[in-house]
C-alpha cells in the first residue's frame, strides 16, 4: 500500500501496539527498522518508537536524520525516539538516576493546541525511561510538563514533535486522541481496511512462498483456521495436518473435521490420542507433561509430514512474539517448542517458517477470519492451549479425569452459549482439582473429585479478570454438572485475577 504511516522500531515492547492503534483509527502503518528509511518510500508521517537502549550509548540506534528531514512528512518521536530528535536538534539528553515507571500526569501548557487539542488540564499518561532530555535546542516550544514540571512533550518547529510517555498503550488515558491530532497534520493518510490488508497479505503469501509445498498445522482454533483459510485463499499448495492428541474437548475432533469441511479445506488427521495419553501415564510435574506433549506432537508431526519440509506455516501473532504462548492453536504448540527443537530450528535458519499472522493481534485476526469468510463459531472461538485438557488437569492426566472434564466442560460451555456469554467471556473451561473429598449422592456417601469452573475476561492473555458471572447461572452451571458428570461431588468457582494467578489451571 503506498505512503504507510512509518513507524521506526526502536526495539520497545509496546513499538507494534503503535502500529495497531494506527490502525484502530482506520489508517495503513507498517513497522521499519531505522536503517530500512530509505525503504519507507514516501510515508504519510513518521513515527520513531521508544527502546530499551539509551541515546548515550556509543552505538545507539540512530536515524538518518538528513533524510527523515528531506522526506517533508510529520514526525512524531515516542519516548527513545523523543530523545534521538532533540539531539538531532542540537540538544542534549542526560542519564537519569532511577527509571521513571509507570502512571504519571499531563499537564498541558496553557494555550497549546496542535498534538495536544482537546486535552484534559491534567492527563494521565505511562511512562517508562530512565534518561531526560536536558538542553532543549533553540526555539524548541515545551508542549507539557508531568506534575514536577519537568517537559514531557516538546515541539520542535511545525513538523517534529517529541512525547517522553506513551501513548498507544491503555494506561495513557487520551493516547488515541494524541496520535490522531498528530496524525491530522499529515495529508493523504492511507486508509486501513481489513479487506486491503487481506489482499495484502495473499500477496506477501505468494510471494514468500513462491511455488514451494507448505505443511500447516490446524487444531480448530482461531489463529490456525485463519491462517488456513489465508492460505487456501492464497492458493498456494499446501496440506493441512490435524494432529488428534487425546486432549481435546468433547467432540472437537470431529467438529473440526467438518468445520473445515465446510470451508473447503481438506485436512489430514492423525489419531495419536493413546501415543499422548501412553507418555502422559503417571506424570503429575507440569513441565513433565509440556514437554512430553510438545516433543511427542513434533515427532508426530513431522513423522506425518516427512523431514523433508519444502514450509512449514504457524500461526504465530504478534504477542506471541512478544510474550510466548497466549495463543491456541496447534501451530503455537509447535512455536511455544520450537526453541528446543532442531526440525524447526533448522527450517527457520533458512528461511522456510511462514508466519503471515505476526503483525495482528487476536481481534485482528478474528476480523481477517470474517472477512476470508470463516463462520462466527470459528472466528469467536475462545483460546484454547496447545497442550489441551493437560493444563486443566492438574496431576496425573488420566482417561477418566479427561472424561470428567470433557462433560463438565461440555456443560459449561453450552450455558454459556445459550445464556449470551460466550462472547463476551475470552476463555471459560472446568479444570479436574485431583483431590476426592466426601459427599451425599442419593442415600450414599460420595468420595469424588472437585471441579473449578473459570471464565476471564482478557486483553491477549496477558492480564486477566474473572468473570462476574450472574449467581443463578452458576447455580444453573453447578447443579447439572453435579447431576449430569459421574465422578464430582463439588463445583468451585475460581475468582483469581492473572497476575498472580494464571489463566489455566496445571
Ligand atoms: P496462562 O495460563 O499462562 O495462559 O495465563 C495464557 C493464555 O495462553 C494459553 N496457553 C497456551 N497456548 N500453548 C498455547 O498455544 C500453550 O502451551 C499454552 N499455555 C497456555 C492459555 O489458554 C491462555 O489463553
Amino acid at each position: 500500500m503506498e505512503h504507510p504511516i512509518a513507524v521506526i522500531d526502536y526495539g520497545s515492547q509496546y513499538t507494534q501496539l503503535i502500529v495497531r492503534r494506527i490502525r484502530e483509527l482506520g489508517y495503513y502503518s507498517k513497522l521499519y527498522q531505522p536503517d530500512e528509511l530509505s525503504e519507507t518510500g514516501k510515508p504519510a508521517a513518521v513515527i520513531l518508537s521508544g527502546g530499551p537502549r539509551s541515546t548515550l550509548d556509543d552505538d545507539a540506534p540512530d536515524i538518518d536524520f538528513d533524510y527523515l528531514v528531506k522526506m517533508d512528512v510529520p514526525v512524531l518521536g515516542v519516548c527513545y525516539g523523543m530523545q534521538l530528535l532533540n539531539i538531532k536538534f542540537g540538544g542534549s539528553v542526560a542519564p537519569g538516576n532511577t527509571r521513571e515507571y509507570g502512571p504519571a500526569s499531563l499537564v498541558p501548557e496553557a494555550g497549546v493546541d496542535g498534538i495536544f487539542k482537546g486535552l484534559s488540564d491534567s492527563s494521565q499518561i505511562w511512562m517508562s525511561h530512565s534518561d531526560t532530555v536536558s538542553n532543549l535546542p533553540d526555539g524548541t516550544e515545551i508542549m507539557g510538563r508531568n506534575l514536577d514540571g519537568v517537559p514531557v512533550a516538546l515541539k520542535w518547529n511545525d513538523q517534529y514533535y517529541g512525547i517522553q510517555f506513551h501513548p498507544e498503550v491503555s494506561h495513557t488515558k487520551e493516547g488515541q486522541e494524541i496520535l490522531k491530532n498528530f496524525l491530522s497534520l499529515a495529508g493523504d493518510l492511507p486508509k486501513f481496511e481489513m479487506s486491503s490488508f487481506k489482499d495484502e497479505l495473499i500477496e506477501r503469501v505468494r510471494e514468500e512462498v513462491a511455488g514451494r509445498k507448505v505443511v500447516c498445522g490446524v487444531s480448530g482454533g482461531v489463529d490456525s483456521s485463519v491462517l488456513a483459510a489465508l492460505l487456501h485463499e492464497s492458493g498456494v499448495d499446501a496440506r493441512y495436518i490435524f494432529v488428534d492428541n487425546g486432549l481435546l474437548r468433547k467432540d472437537e475432533a470431529e467438529d473440526v473435521q467438518s468445520l473445515f469441511g465446510e470451508v473447503g479445506i481438506e485436512i489430514e488427521t492423525i489419531d495419536a490420542s493413546e501415543k499422548f495419553l501412553g507418555s502422559l501415564a503417571g506424570v503429575a510435574d507440569p513441565e513433565e507433561k509440556r514437554r512430553r506433549i510438545g516433543s511427542l506432537f513434533v515427532d508426530v508431526f513431522f513423522g506425518a509430514v516427512g523431514d523433508d519440509v519444502e514450509m512449514l506455516a504457524q500461526g504465530t501473532l504478534y504477542p506471541d512474539v512478544i510474550e510466548s504462548a497466549t495463543s491456541g492453536s496447534i501451530a503455537s504448540t509447535i512455536k511455544t517448542h520450537h526453541n528446543r527443537v532442531s526440525q524447526i530450528m533448522d527450517l527457520k535458519a533458512q528461511g522456510r517458517i511462514l508466519e503471515p499472522l505476526d503483525e495482528l493481534f487476536k481481534d485482528e485476526v478474528r476480523e481477517l477470519g470474517r472477512v476470508l469468510g470463516l463462520p462466527e463459531r470459528v472466528v469467536g472461538r475462545h483460546p484454547f492451549p496447545g497442550p489441551g485438557l493437560a493444563v486443566r488437569c492438574p496431576g496425573e492426566v488420566t482417561p477418566e479425569k479427561l472424561e470428567i472434564i470433557r462433560e463438565a466442560d461440555a456443560i459449561f460451555i453450552g450455558l454459556l452459549h445459550s445464556k449470551g456469554w460466550y462472547d463476551s467471556v475470552w476463555q471459560a473451561y472446568a479444570a479436574l482439582i485431583p483431590t476426592k473429598t466426601v459427599g451425599v449422592k442419593g442415600d450414599e456417601r460420595s468420595y469424588e473429585y472437585a471441579l473449578s469452573l473459570r471464565a476471564v475476561t482478557s486483553e491477549d492473555a496477558m492480564t486477566a479478570e474473572w468473570v462476574h458471572l450472574p449467581y443463578e447461572l452458576l447455580g444453573e452451571i453447578s447443579n447439572r454438572i453435579l447431576n449430569e458428570v459421574s465422578g464430582v461431588n463439588r463445583v468451585l468457582y475460581d475468582i483469581s485475577t492473572k497476575p498472580p494467578a494464571s489463566i489455566e489451571w496445571e
